[in-house]
């Protein structure tokens, strides 16, 4: 920014210096000086349609004849207002430019706009979902006429119900046609499922796709929606602003991070106790800036309000899981693991950092194993090759590039797609390897297709710099590369993380804050797991088989295959810390029951290694206690010492003092705020919209081994042999929506895939028999299972495509046959 060159103008009186290039709407808001707004939004091109913004601008006036500054008696040079007020949404700042913002004349149209707006407007404020956070009523209060001289009667009644998709619903009479919803679908997310419809007053704004507003991003648009046209069907008609306390907290439905605040309200309806009553986003421009994906907004927090949460104890005693004191469960876990020989430890990935400390550090005090539940590998590269402290993706552009190999990014973690569209669209090299077309190639320079299987050989050919992506590659400044879940197992990943971080060394990039390797992960605290040294196994069952006493948090390996689940069985003794009774639960010797991330604080390392705290936002439920602190309690009895009185001291007395990448961190660093632009303000809401301004703490990044002084040599790792394929090559994919246990009790439940399918091209189906939306029956390793087929032309001939999460047990690539269904006989 400081050389970029700099203009110099005032506005009110107040001199300021800003960027060339500046909106007057944005210097004024640097200034201090408020400019209402309704169309013009900070993160989107201005289009000057509502004229709220009206001002009077003056500029220099020079002699034409000379081409002079033309001056005053007393020297000062004479600034010329023209004749007409100008939108400050669109006119760029010029050296010694004078704006004014609340003279008469300036007033008056700010009057004339909002009378105009509210002759069609219906002023049902008192009912209406924005009351109390919107930004018409808001201006109207502020700067509004105090009466109309329009009849009320001749109001125009439209539709006030009109459901845009399954989440939003539309209220045709409250628009007020800023189109700042088309655009953002259009511009920001490159989703155009929105559109204006007739004319004058009779404009509407209409869904284009099918289904309704078929998009992942689309409850930012109510946040955006400076009135109450556009809300969710989550939280209509659910309680009022004010009523709510806002607690912040950390998505963790993804490796992103995104910022959230839950809004919580006491309500009688919930018999007395404390409830989310939405998810919004927070701001961190160095992680979500202030959007959010769908999954984060209407699946952030329900699971955590099912009834059938466990809250007590329980010990199998006689072949079944009777309920018991937390002291006769915690003593028997003690006496167990005390002569345990063979103990392992196995974690999932939404365990916070403080917890996985815990858990990690008594398994190595009792000499036992530490593994992480998983399929995904390559984070211990990720821990010394990612991103460093400094990073943020918003700074790639021009000179830059981002690798994307073997990912969807969209559907694996919506934020880094975006992100990385908008790096490309600063000018940085995007180049996308996968083997089938993803959305993100839109934004791509360079597409490189592969077979599945070959990822990590095709990383390695980069190195050999054959081709142009490859150049573009090795000269970029900047290069950062995320490696994902698209036909990803252990081994695979492995590989390809191994293929990819020697790229970056290779080409110069390894150690600067802005090049890295990320790991586009399934869970949203995976990295923090492998910062802590936990990692997956080649073969679980065969360590499930293997171990005396197994120590299960945050996982559901029975539930996910039941192989495991026959293995487990087979297991010693087995302590699982839930919050229900998974199949893997169902299977233990004690559970224990655990709060939920909405019932406690902790802090999470999301994928591109930035740590970040979540605060509590409602009680815990009664009975439970968070997982860091049942290690500690397990571990006291067997003479081991870990913090367990709170987040905080686990982390700080802990984490930061073991384990390096974490050394020194504080809670206080965690929570230390800066300044962002946008300035955003929820007294000022007009501006940026409902988001949330961060208070809590934009978190901390990691340092990468090269900021630690350490040196990093990267292992050849031997890509994993192709299986064997008779029928037909299995791949597992990852979709945004599937039917895991935190979504399907959500608000989001009416997008979830109501059973399972496959995806397959069109060359393939035809050789089956099969047509889009037939069904049939997936046979994988000897079992059948029926499944829906989804016909699209660009899976690769040969490959069935198959999403996990949907009751269909595959953890890597696989032969399996496909047929379709027979019909019964009659
Ligand atoms: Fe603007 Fe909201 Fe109308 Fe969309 S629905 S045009 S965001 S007022
Ligand atoms: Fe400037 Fe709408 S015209 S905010």
């Amino acid at each position: 920014m400081s050389d970029q060159p700099q203009v110099t103008l005032t506005i009110d009186g107040k001199s300021i210096t800003v960027p060339a290039g500046t909106l007057v709407v944005d210097a004024a808001r640097m200034a201090g000086v408020d400019i209402p707004v309704f169309c013009y939004h900070p993160k989107m091109e201005p289009v000057g349609m509502c004229r709220m913004c009206l001002v009077e601008i003056g500029r220099p006036l020079r002699d034409r004849a000379t081409g002079e500054f033309v001056r005053e008696e007393d020297g000062s040079i004479r600034v010329q207002f023209g004749p007409r007020l100008e939108t400050a949404c669109t006119v760029r700042v010029s050296e010694g430019m004078v704006v004014r913002t609340t003279t008469e004349k300036v007033l008056e149209s700010r009057r004339s706009i909002l009378e105009f707006l509210l002759t069609s407007h219906p002023l049902d404020c008192p009912i209406c979902d924005k009351g109390g956070e919107c930004a018409l009523q808001n201006l109207t209060m502020a700067w509004g006429p105090g009466e109309s001289r329009f009849f009320y009667e001749d109001k125009l009644h439209l539709a006030k119900r009109v459901p845009l998709g399954d989440l939003i619903i539309l209220d045709r009479e409250r628009c007020i046609m800023c189109a700042r919803c088309i655009r953002f679908q259009r511009d920001v997310v490159d989703d155009p499922v929105l559109q204006f419809y007739h004319r004058g007053r009779y404009t509407d704004i209409i869904t284009v796709s099918e289904p309704g507003f078929d998009s992942y991003w689309s409850g930012n648009t109510t946040d955006i929606c400076p009135v109450g046209a556009l809300t969710t069907v989550d939280f209509r008609f659910g309680a009022r602003p004010w009523e709510m306390r806002p607690a912040a907290s950390i998505c963790s439905h993804c490796p992103v991070g995104c910022n959230l605040t839950f809004d919580v309200r006491r309500e009688a309806a919930s018999e007395g106790r404390f409830v989310v009553k939405r998810a919004m986003p927070r701001q961190n421009e160095w992680v979500n800036e202030i959007w959010i994906c769908d999954k984060g907004r209407f699946a952030g927090y329900h699971f955590a309000e099912q009834p059938d949460r466990l809250t007590r104890p329980l010990i199998r005693k006689n072949g079944e899981l009777v309920p018991a004191t937390w002291e006769e469960a915690l003593d028997l876990v003690a006496l167990r693991f005390r002569t345990a020989q063979k103990l392992l430890t196995l974690v999932g990935g939404r365990l916070p950092n403080e917890d996985l400390y815990n858990l990690g550090a008594l398994t190595e005090a009792l000499g036992g194993t530490k593994a992480l539940y998983t399929f995904m590998a390559g984070g211990d590269l990720v821990a010394r090759l990612g991103l460093g402290a400094g990073h943020n993706l918003a700074d790639l552009g021009q000179g830059d590039a981002i690798l994307v190999v073997a990912s969807d990014l969209e559907e694996e973690a919506p934020l880094w797609w975006l992100r990385t569209k908008q790096a490309a669209e600063r000018g940085a090299t995007l180049v996308v390897a996968n083997p089938r077309p993803t959305k993100l190639e839109r934004y791509a320079r360079h597409v490189l297709r592969y077979a599945y299987g070959e990822e990590a050989a095709t990383m390695a050919g980069l190195l050999e710099g054959e081709s142009e992506a490859a150049r573009a590659l090795a000269q970029a400044e900047n290069l950062v590369i995320f490696f994902g879940q698209e036909g990803a197992d252990v081994l695979t990943s492995r590989a390809l993380a191994a293929a990819c971080a020697r790229l970056l060394t290779e080409t110069g990039h390894a150690g600067k804050p802005n090049s890295g390797l990320v790991g586009v992960w399934p869970r949203a605290n995976d990295q923090g797991a492998w910062e802590q040294g936990f990692a997956p196994l080649d073969d679980w069952a065969e360590a499930f088989r293997q171990a005396d006493a197994l120590y299960i948090a945050a996982a559901d390996p029975a539930g996910d295959d039941p192989a495991l689940a026959q293995a487990l069985e087979r297991a010693g003794f087995v302590v699982v810390q839930e919050l229900f009774l998974t199949e893997t639960a169902k299977r233990a010797d004690v559970v224990l029951p655990v709060q939920a991330v909405t019932e406690r604080s902790g802090t999470f390392t999301s994928g591109e290694r930035q740590v970040q705290r979540f605060y509590q936002a409602v009680p815990p439920v009664e009975g439970t206690r968070p997982d860091y602190r049942i290690a500690a309690e397990i571990a006291a009895r067997l003479d081991v010492h870990l913090e367990g009185s709170s987040a905080a001291r686990a982390f700080e007395a802990g984490l930061a003092v073991s384990v390096p990448a974490f050394a020194r961190l504080t809670y206080v660093q965690l929570a230390e705020v800066v300044e962002q632009w946008p300035l955003l303000d929820r007294h000022d809401l007009y501006y940026g919209g409902t988001v949330y301004e961060n208070k809590q703490g934009v978190g901390v990044a990691l340092p990468n081994a090269a900021q630690r002084g350490e040196a990093v040599s990267v292992p050849e790792v031997a890509a994993p042999q192709r299986p064997a394929v008779n029928g037909l090559l299995a791949v597992p994919i990852t979709r945004l929506y599937d039917r895991g246990a935190l979504l399907t009790p959500s608000t989001l439940k009416v997008r979830l895939p109501a059973r399972p399918f496959v995806v397959l091209g069109e060359a393939e189906a035809r050789r089956l028999g099969l047509r889009h939306r037939s069904e049939a029956t997936l046979v994988l390793h000897g079992t059948p299972y029926t499944v829906q087929v989804q016909v699209q032309a660009e899976v690769p001939e040969g490959v069935v495509l198959v999403p996990r999460s949907l009751g269909i047990p595959i953890s890597g690539p696989t032969d399996v046959s496909l047929r379709a269904v027979e019909p019964a006989l009659a």
